[in-house]
């Protein structure tokens, strides 16, 4: 039960505007300030509060208090135990999910491209459609997790040229670094001499009307190795997808479309490139082919929303996508209105911010970008020296925690802000198992696992007083379905990234507080870990987060 809505819904009936706290001290579990309403009626705040207090009751409220302005709630003990604690026991696994939603949604994220690299802004886009699939789905919707791949233009002539021309004689191989430093070479070479671009632009062109077939087997055979290399990473962040859509795959009905458009006048010839013309929606010119007819990225994206609904059967398409596209996106969607598509008004656009270092902006063309597997490799090892600091343990072990360890590090701290705030990863702080973090989070897990591993599940009875901090954690527990229908109606998976937090927090000051094993409520405080572990296991789930037994 969402004890704070049920209030609000008994103060309704009596007040015009209805905004409860959660008060700091004993005074309550919640409180009505009486400002306002005193305002509106030119009455003594006090006064409303002993008036209105009155005619409050219900089932669920033990007591309500008046201290000077405040209404005070007091929410009965046994309720708060039977409603929230044994349904999580009750509910386990479940607990937090729900049925309210009803929609096909695709949310589609991730999308790096073939024959570069997977680095730290790919991570983060990552963590953040895993999370929102998994918490649209954990509401009832049926989701598609779908990636959008770059597997042809420019980047890939160059990879081809440069391999061909500099490496040939390097073995294939589905290793992400390996690839994506043929590309930095690539780059490299054409800015020391510009010249070589012209023999780049005539392998694109030979890509394009794919007459040479030697070509067209390396492109074919890199292009899935390139591929293979990220279903690896993949699986390190607990991701997969119901769809692989290409870029390859929609440029043909792209351009097609290009050209309805000019046929029904929505786009327009410009110095003998087809644009569309948005600068009286500010949003300038979206360009859809070039003079000499090739398709660019936005003419895919029109055909790529179309098969999206079209083909796919879906009701909401969730487009999680750099922060830089955010223009083109929106000029995508207006398009879409424009030539009264039908669903565009069902696609939703989900900013991924840059993840930055202390020492500055990463770049995702020159080299200096930093690579998931670096990345990843530098905090496992990081983790594993945290790790023998405090445990001896067999190598097996020591290599699955510390992975665990890192991938909760990178992914909570990217989940953890505003959608549309920037990452500033520094590792210290991300690693700090006592701080805002992921290792933190798995770190109380492992806790509460610990103390229910010592006991032998003794059947509780419930006691007849429950201190503040007990209480508190209930409240806390209790707040999981709120959040996720929050954080599904936003979009924004950091409401579930800071709740998990607090509730992480709120566990900690419990346990510091009441001593668990050995006291005389011991068998309810058990319940209590019991059910802590439960909501954070699922919590952390929402993030994509695999939870440890010991650390
Ligand atoms: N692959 C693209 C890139 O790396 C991102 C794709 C974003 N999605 C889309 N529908 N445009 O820039």
């Amino acid at each position: 039960m969402d004890f704070k809505k049920e209030i609000e819904k008994l103060l309704k009936k009596h007040v015009d505007e209805v905004s409860m706290e959660i008060p700091k001290n004993n005074f309550g579990d919640y409180a009505f300030p009486c400002f306002n309403e005193a305002k509106r009626l030119k009455k003594n705040p006090n006064e409303i509060a002993k008036e209105l207090s009155k005619k409050l009751k219900a089932d669920f409220i033990e007591k309500v208090e008046v201290v000077g302005p405040y209404i005070n709630f007091f929410v009965k003990k046994d309720v708060l135990v039977d409603e929230v604690v044994d349904k999580i026991l009750k509910e386990k696994e479940n607990y937090g999910k729900s049925k309210l939603g009803t929609e096909k949604v695709m949310v589609e994220f991730s999308q790096p491209n073939t024959h570069k690299a997977f680095h730290v802004g790919h991570i983060k886009g990552t963590a953040m459609g895993e999370s929102l699939a998994r918490i649209l789905e954990s509401i009832g919707n049926k989701v598609l997790r779908a990636n959008y791949q770059g597997d042809t233009g420019m980047h890939v002539a160059k990879w081809l040229w440069c391999y061909t021309k500099y490496h040939s004689k390097e073995t294939l191989r589905d290793d992400e670094e390996w690839i994506a430093n043929i590309y930095v070479d690539s780059v490299r070479r054409l800015e020391e001499n510009e010249e070589l671009q012209e023999e780049v632009d005539e392998i694109n062109r030979k890509l394009d009307s794919k007459e040479d077939k030697k070509l067209n087997e390396l492109w074919k055979k890199t292009r899935q190795l390139s591929l293979d290399s990220f279903e690896k990473i993949y699986k390190e962040l607990n991701t997969r997808f119901d769809n692989y859509l290409f870029e390859s795959q929609v440029e043909e009905r792209g351009k097609a479309l290009a050209k309805e458009l000019l046929n029904k006048k929505i786009a327009e010839i410009s110095d003998g490139a087809t644009i569309v013309n948005l600068k009286d929606q500010n949003l300038g010119v979206w360009v859809l082919l070039r003079k000499d007819g090739t398709a660019l990225y936005s003419t895919k994206d029109l055909a790529l929303a179309e098969e999206k609904f079209n083909k796919h059967k879906i009701d909401k398409a969730v487009y999680v996508v750099g922060k830089a596209q955010e223009l083109h996106i929106y000029q995508l969607f207006k398009t879409l209105e424009l030539m009264k598509f039908k669903q565009a008004k069902n696609c939703r656009y989900v900013p991924v911010c840059e993840v930055r270092f202390p020492w500055g902006k990463m770049s995702s063309r020159t080299g200096n970008n930093v690579l998931y597997s670096s990345f990843k490799r530098e905090l496992v090892e990081y983790a594993r020296q945290e790790i023998l600091k405090r445990d001896k343990i067999s190598e097996d072990e020591l290599k699955k925690r510390s992975l665990a360890i890192a991938i909760a590090c990178m992914k909570y701290s990217m989940l953890k802000q505003d959608p549309n705030k920037v990452t500033i990863f520094e590792k210290e702080k991300a690693m700090n198992f006592e701080g805002d973090t992921g290792p933190y989070l798995l770190y109380s897990y492992a806790r509460a696992s610990s103390i229910l591993r010592k006991t032998k599940g003794s059947k509780a009875k419930i006691t007849s007083t429950i201190s503040e901090k007990e209480k508190e954690l209930i409240k806390k527990l209790d707040e999981l379905p709120a959040r996720v229908k929050e954080a599904a109606e936003n979009l924004d998976s950091s409401v579930i990234a800071n709740y998990t937090y607090k509730l992480a927090q709120t566990f900690n000051e419990f346990y510091h507080n009441c001593q668990v094993i050995g006291s005389e409520e011991e068998s309810f405080r058990l319940r209590l870990v019991e059910a802590f572990r439960a909501t954070l296991k699922n919590s952390l789930n929402l993030l994509g987060i695999n939870v440890i037994e010991e650390m």
